[in-house]
Formats: structure tokens, C-alpha cells, sequence
């Protein structure tokens, strides 16, 4: 964790810097003090739960991945979906290396990414806890086996393009080969809670 002294502190002397002139002769305006900066942490072992606060503040979709194993369909609970790429229709989501269902998903050559409705948030937290929670839902298989929940706010069937490694993550990138939309609100998960997502009407 920094100090104090290491905050993001504009001063004279770095705006001149920047600039290659001398301290004598600012070159940038400096509006307001320290103060209006956030303070600067660096990720480490002592601030991790700040760390994932952090990035909670920055407000997601919630998505259902499935796929099928030889044992059965899985599927989880996942937020870390985005689209990568318009033509070709690439999206993306990250599975964590330390999941129990790690392999099966990095493994998977076909999956389902669901988009989930604002009135959806037990189904994210079934699929959370359990892979095998299809019995509260209706589904079927698509051609590769790969099972499509009934109700979604959107649907992206993928095959499986590349992944790439992530640190405690591996990326997964998929090629959307069929997708679907309905009408509806988004579910949204910020600052570790569900919500769902208003308009700001102007
Ligand atoms: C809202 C939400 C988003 C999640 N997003 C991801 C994600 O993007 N990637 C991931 O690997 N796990 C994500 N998880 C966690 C998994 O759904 C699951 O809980 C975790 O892999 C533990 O699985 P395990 O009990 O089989 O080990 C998310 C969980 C929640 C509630």
C-alpha cells in the first residue's frame, strides 16, 4: 500500500515535466488540489478485497455458460463475458483455473452463453453453486449436445475459436454460430449484488 506521498498528486514541477519545460514556467493548469484525486493502490496479497471492490464498481450482465460433458450438461454462473469482435462474431469470458469445473469448460469445443433477465438472479446463483442446477429450468440440447436454457434474455451458441492464458484465468474466445434475443430487462451485478438496469430518461 502506498503513502500519502504517493498519491496522484499533480504539482508544477511534474506538469513541466511532462511538458519538457522548466519548473518556472508551468505549462499545464492545475484545477483544485490532492484532494480531488483518488487515492493510489498497487494489487497485492494485503489489499485484495479492495481490489475486487474495485472492479465490482464496475456494473456487468449476468451470464449462464453451458456445455455438455460425458457425464452430463454443466453450466455456471459467469459475468466476465464481452464481445471481442463483430464480423467475424467473436465473444470472450474467463473461467477461473481454480473452479471445480475448470476443465470441462477450457475443454469445451462447443458452449452456450445466456443473458439473463432481471427477474433471473436465483437461476445466477444456482448456477453459481452447482453445475448440474438444470432441474430448476427448462432446457434442451442444440446439435453438438450442448444444453440452451428455455428462458434468456439472449442466447449466443459458440464454438470454440482459441483461449488464451490469464493469469489465475484462462480466456475463453468463442465463435458465435447461432444466437437468439427476446425482449426484456438485464439483469446487472455491481458492487457484488444483483439489480436491474433503469434508463436514465432525459
Ligand atoms: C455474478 C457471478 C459472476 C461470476 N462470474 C464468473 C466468471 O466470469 N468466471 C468464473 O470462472 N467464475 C465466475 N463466477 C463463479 C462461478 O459461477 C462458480 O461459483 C465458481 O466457478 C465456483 O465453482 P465450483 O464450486 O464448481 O468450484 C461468478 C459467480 C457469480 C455469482
Amino acid at each position: 500500500m502506498l503513502t500519502d506521498n504517493n498519491n496522484l498528486k499533480p504539482n508544477e514541477e511534474a506538469d513541466n515535466r511532462m511538458n519538457g519545460k522548466p519548473a518556472s514556467q508551468p505549462a499545464l493548469k492545475v484545477v483544485g488540489g490532492a484532494s480531488e484525486y483518488q487515492k493510489r493502490e498497487i494489487p497485492s496479497d494485503d489489499n485484495k478485497r479492495l481490489y475486487r471492490d474495485a472492479l465490482g464498481k464496475f456494473a456487468t450482465g449476468v451470464t449462464v455458460i453451458t456445455a455438455r460433458t460425458e457425464h452430463g450438461p454443466v453450466g455456471m454462473t459467469a459475468n466476465s463475458f464481452a464481445s471481442v469482435s463483430l464480423d467475424p462474431a467473436l465473444v470472450l469470458w474467463s473461467v477461473d483455473k481454480s473452479s471445480g469445473r475448470y476443465e470441462v469448460f477450457r475443454d469445451a469445443k462447443h458452449f452456450a452463453i445466456h443473458i439473463l433477465r432481471e427477474d433471473q438472479s436465483e437461476l445466477a446463483l444456482d448456477f453459481a453453486k452447482n453445475a448440474d442446477a438444470f432441474s430448476n429450468c427448462e432446457w434442451r440440447d442444440n446439435e453438438y449436445g450442448v444444453p440452451l436454457l428455455r428462458h434468456s434474455l439472449a442466447r449466443f451458441e459458440c464454438a470454440l475459436e482459441t483461449t488464451h492464458d490469464g493469469g489465475d484465468h484462462t480466456i475463453i474466445i468463442g465463435r458465435v454460430i447461432g444466437f437468439s434475443k427476446q425482449e426484456g430487462n438485464s439483469l446487472v451485478f455491481a458492487s457484488g449484488e444483483f439489480g436491474a438496469f433503469a434508463a436514465i430518461n432525459k
